[in-house]
């Protein structure tokens, strides 16, 4: 996993314009955005399941900065004053408090449609029947229908009482859905996959994508803002709906411990090649930032 971490960040650079091409602020804003910073769990993901079903990492660096250009827009757009107004994002100025409002809004539009550039162009030798599938799952991942939609119904619950199965949709959707297409499109880069293996890997992608929202909302409260590198207690200074809010603190956290066992259970056919993906589901739960 190091050695996959050293070839995306490489990766990243590359597919970024560099920061003094012109118009300047707006490349060196998204690689402000993107660079020195973030756990990297999603890409991270796209190496580990492309590793769980026998693909080379060359076939897994395009999929892996697609996800994690759209993963960077979306936390651009989220900080913003209209959003979470958040002024710290990976231990630094969020965007928009770097670059102001409207270069953060560009700069996370042209992160999306590089995402989508990476996939469609990335000269690998991945079939396009194979890159099609991949745009249409970070297209629909992305879109209304997932993060975006999700993103929206965070916006609205913001001071209402969800009950747990809309807050569990809204979880699903905002954050799930791109962790989901994570595991989906490494699994793709293998094109024979049988379509159990990919049923298998899509439903512990499920379960983590949810456990992993958990977490941050529980991180939200007991966090540390040093560590986590964003502000502790945003989500109750905006009256969020969270799992801590909703169902308490012990019991969003039974409930990270249920996802990770049933997404352990969900890898049961998979031998040792699946062992990075079971780190990552434990590490899930287990974070501090
Ligand atoms: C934060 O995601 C936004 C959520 C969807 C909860 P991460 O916790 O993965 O943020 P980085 O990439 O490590 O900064
Ligand atoms: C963000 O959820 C989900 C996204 C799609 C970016 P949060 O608003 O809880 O993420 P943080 O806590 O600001 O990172
Ligand atoms: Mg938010
Ligand atoms: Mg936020
Ligand atoms: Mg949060």
């Amino acid at each position: 996993m190091a050695n996959c971490q050293e070839r995306l960040e490489k990766s990243l650079s590359h597919w970024l314009p560099a920061a003094g091409t012109h118009p300047a602020t707006l490349h060196e804003s998204m690689r402000y955005a993107v660079l020195d910073g973030g756990k990297r769990i999603r890409p991270t993901l796209v190496y580990a399941s492309g590793q769980a079903v026998g693909s080379a990492p060359e076939l897994l660096d395009g999929p892996a900065c697609a996800i994690e250009f759209m993963h960077a827009y979306s936390l651009v757009h989220d900080d913003l004053p209209a959003m979470d107004d958040d002024d710290l994002r990976r231990g630094k100025p969020s965007c928009h408090r770097a670059y102001g409002e409207a270069t953060a809004i560009l700069a996370g539009d042209a992160l999306q449609s590089l995402a989508f550039y990476v996939l469609a162009h990335d000269n690998t030798p991945i079939r396009d029947q194979t890159r099609r599938r991949m745009i249409e799952a970070l297209a629909l991942a992305a879109g209304s229908r997932g993060m975006a939609g999700g993103q929206m119904i965070d916006l609205t619950a913001a001071g209402q009482e969800l009950d747990i199965a809309e807050l569990e949709y809204m979880h699903i959707h905002k954050t799930g859905a791109l962790i989901r297409c994570s595991v989906v499109i490494g699994a793709l880069t293998n094109p024979d996959l049988e379509p159990d293996t990919l049923d298998s890997l899509d439903h512990y992608a499920k379960c983590i994508g949810l456990a992993f929202q958990i977490r941050d909302d529980i991180l939200d409260e007991e966090g540390e803002t040093g560590t986590l590198g964003k502000r502790s207690g945003s989500d109750r200074s905006l009256s969020k709906s969270t799992y801590p809010a909703v169902i308490g603190l012990d019991a969003a956290k039974q409930r990270a411990d249920e996802l990770h066992e049933e997404a352990m259970a969900s890898l049961s056919g998979l031998g040792a090649e699946a062992d990075p993906l079971r780190w990552i589901s434990h590490y899930i739960i287990e974070r501090d930032r």
